[in-house]
């Protein structure tokens, strides 16, 4: 069972999150995982253009995407990513994935819920299931998702905040029980 993150980060905190994220799916037994980070190389010209990356994709058995929230929504890197999956709508290659998202931002809200909004409307364009954090703030001790927000796993750094102190521990935390969940709905769904 193969599950990808795809994901963009300026300043490290989403990076941060893409590893809790990681390690959550890797958690799992029989788990093969890819982490994708979105760089400058992977654009031609203003289109983001990967084959490599959305071969994987092709062969994955779930997609998590990641992102700051930036200006109240995705980054422009994985919305060019996004943008480029249009070649696999039309011919519904990721139809039936698992798919689910993380972002961090500025903000407490930050509008971060637009973001995880986005990243749900663009699997559902795909014909893909989503998988939210199945997590409410209060059934557990740890501060795991306080500030309430359920499509995905989400995060608090301002732009120079140091990524080792933040996001928090505990977002950090709503980022390992989103990948582990990812991870269980994969293996009962048994895709592959
Ligand atoms: C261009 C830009 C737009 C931003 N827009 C928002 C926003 O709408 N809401 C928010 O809470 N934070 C916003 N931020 C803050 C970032 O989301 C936040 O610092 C995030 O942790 C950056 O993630 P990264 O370190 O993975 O790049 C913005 C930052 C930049 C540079």
């Amino acid at each position: 069972m193969q599950i990808s993150i795809i994901y963009s980060s300026e300043n490290g905190h989403n990076q941060r999150m893409a590893e809790a994220v990681l390690r959550g799916c890797e958690s799992r037994q029989g788990v093969t995982t890819h982490l994708f980070k979105i760089s400058d190389d992977d654009f031609s010209g203003s289109r983001w253009s990967n084959d490599e990356v959305m071969t994987v994709l092709d062969k994955s058995d779930a997609i998590i995407m990641g992102s700051p929230t930036f200006m109240g929504s995705v980054s422009s890197k994985l919305k060019a990513f996004m943008e480029a999956s249009v070649t696999r709508y039309i011919p519904e290659t990721w139809k039936g994935k698992i798919a689910a998202g993380f972002t961090v931002s500025g903000a407490t809200a930050g509008d971060k819920f637009n973001t995880l909004s986005t990243m749900t409307t663009f699997a559902m364009q795909h014909g893909m299931i989503w998988v939210g954090l199945g997590s409410n703030p209060f059934n557990n001790d740890e501060g795991v998702n306080a500030t309430g927000h359920y499509y995905g796993a989400t995060g608090r750094a301002e732009l120079d905040e140091d990524p080792a102190v933040a996001p928090a521990a505990s977002e950090l935390k709503a980022g390992e029980l989103l990948g582990a969940r990812v991870a269980s709905y994969v293996q009962r769904l048994a895709i592959s």
